[in-house]
Formats: structure tokens, sequence, C-alpha cells
């Protein structure tokens, strides 16, 4: 029977080529749990290598039983570059406007956004796929969120979606047209549309980016648009760019096979790759309540 997939699945490599940590796949496309590592303690070069290397092979990692301080949090994302400051942070956002969002309770550390959900949530964050802040000029290449508090009766997941499978899913010709395209991630569709902060001065972060990226570390090709935050294939008239681009996000988020889905347990950190997927919260839980803080990496600007 012929592959509906344009490229051949990209073999996972042999758990035990790793000699300082475990990695045990969630599946062959997206996801992997993490072990025999103490994030609380700087990493050696041979595991930081290890863990990048399972970073761009798995594109989700999740390292359980982890007890980390703000500094430890924030150290292990440096490992990955300079720390993102959270649109709500850089752009100042007044506590009263952030109360009405799903960003309330933040630290006064810019470089933590407290993700969190109780009894008096309106909304939680995150809970439409989307990648991180694609609206920024360099958005987060990853992001780390350590989940502290998880809802007594259980819920609160993060489903993942591999978005180079996608793209390697599409017919060659329409990976081909999808290469000559950019599209614009503007802000204020989900921070003012969705959350109802009203707009900053100088309003949110908005910037054009291809529709087809590269990772810039495997040359995998990946999709990056999402229905947080892109609103509009420049090159196309409106309505071929609201058909094109519901075909896309449904094309992303209706295929089983390119998820894997985060149940979490305290102390459990995630670090995802927003170059190569997307995610979704699942608010199952209310009114239980569930805290985390998320720390993000920025990445160079994404190209095709
Ligand atoms: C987010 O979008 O970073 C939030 C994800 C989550 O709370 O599971």
């Amino acid at each position: 029977m012929p592959s509906r997939f344009t490229q051949p699945l990209k073999v996972v490599e042999n758990p035990d080529a790793y000699r300082t940590i475990s990695v045990k796949p969630l599946n062959p496309v997206i996801g992997a749990e993490v072990s025999g590592i103490d994030l609380s303690k700087p990493l050696g070069d041979a595991q930081f290598e290890e863990v990048k290397r399972a970073f761009n092979t798995h594109q989700v990692l999740i390292f359980r039983e982890q007890h980390l301080s703000n500094e430890d949090h924030k150290r292990f994302g440096r490992m990955f570059g300079p720390l993102h400051v959270h649109p709500y942070h850089a752009k100042k956002v007044a506590p009263e406007h952030a109360k009405t969002s799903a960003f309330d309770g933040q630290e006064s550390d810019p470089e933590i956004l407290v993700v969190k959900a109780d009894q008096s949530s309106k909304f939680v964050a995150g809970e439409d796929w989307h990648t991180d802040v694609s609206c920024d000029e360099k958005p987060p290449m990853g992001s780390m969120l350590y989940i502290t508090k998880t809802p007594e009766v259980g819920g609160g997941d993060t489903c993942f979606i591999s978005t180079t499978r996608a793209n390697e899913a599409l017919s060659e010709t329409m990976q081909e047209f999808l290469g000559t395209l950019t599209a614009m991630h503007d802000g204020a569709k989900p921070y003012s549309g969705g959350y109802g902060t009203p707009a900053p001065e100088g309003g949110w972060p908005k910037t054009e980016h291809p529709v087809v990226i590269r990772h810039p570390d495997t040359g995998r090709k990946s999709l990056f648009v999402n229905r947080g935050f892109t609103t509009r294939i420049t090159q196309l008239k409106r309505k071929e760019s609201d058909a094109l681009l519901e075909m896309l996000w449904r094309h992303i988020e209706s295929h089983l096979e390119f998820q894997c889905r985060v149940q979490w347990t305290p102390n459990t950190l995630v670090f995802w790759d927003n170059r190569v997927t997307q995610h979704h919260a699942v608010w199952d839980y209310y009114p239980y309540s569930r805290y985390g803080q998320r720390v993000s990496i920025v990445g160079a600007r994404p190209t095709s």
C-alpha cells in the first residue's frame, strides 16, 4: 500500500544510543520521556548534548520528578539560548488588565510566565492549537513548562502535534505551493480577541513568517501557521487565505498519528520545540486548580 506521506518516517534512534540519560519514546513520531537526569543541577557537556539530540529527534521531552527553583528552571532554559520575555511582561500590561486574561497572577520575574487555573479562571492559557508567541519577530524556539500542581480529579493534559510530520503528509504539489507563501502572525488575535486584554501602547507584536519553515538543526520542513496567532496568508485574497488556513489547521489538528498527549504529574517539566510542534492545553478540570511556570527560549527568525 503506498504511504500517504511524501517522506518516510524518520526511524527513531535506538534508545540504548544514549549514555548519560534514558529516553523512552511515546510513539515513533513525537514525544519521549527522559529519565536519569536531575535538572536542579548544572548539566555536563555530554548530558547536554544528549538532551539536545533527544529534543531534535522527539520534539517534546518529558522530565518527571524534578524539584526546581526558579533559578534551576532558568539555568536549564539558558543552556539553549537567551530567555524570552512574554509580551504581557514586555508591554507591561497592567495587572488589572492581565487579571481578565489567562495570565493572571504573574510573578515579577519577566522571564517566568505563570500558567495557572482555578475556580476564578475564565480562560486558561493555550486552550487552542498554537505555537508560543509566533507573533514575535524571533519567536521562542522552545518552551519549558514546569507544572507543580495538577488537578486532584485528574485532567489538565497537554496535547502536542508534530508539524514536520503534518507537512510530510501533504502532497508534493501542495508542499511546493506552501513553500512560496508567507503569513501574518498577530498578538492581537489571542491577547485581545481571545483573552480580552486591551492592546497596550504601541500594540501587540505582529510579524510575517514563511508558511513553511526549516528547522535550523535537523533541516526538516515544518508547517508554521497556527490557529492561535496566524491571521492571513499575505499573497492570497482574504477568502482564499481563510480557506487555505482552515484546510491546513484541520489537516494539522485532525490526525491522531501526528500527536501525543502528556499527562502531567506534579513536578514534571516538559520541553517542546515551537518550530516543529503545536500544542493545546486541555481545560477539563474546572473548578479544580493547576499551577505551573513557563520559561521560553528566544530562537532565530524562522526561515524557509
Ligand atoms: C501553554 O500554552 O504554554 C500552556 C500549556 C499548558 O498549560 O498545558
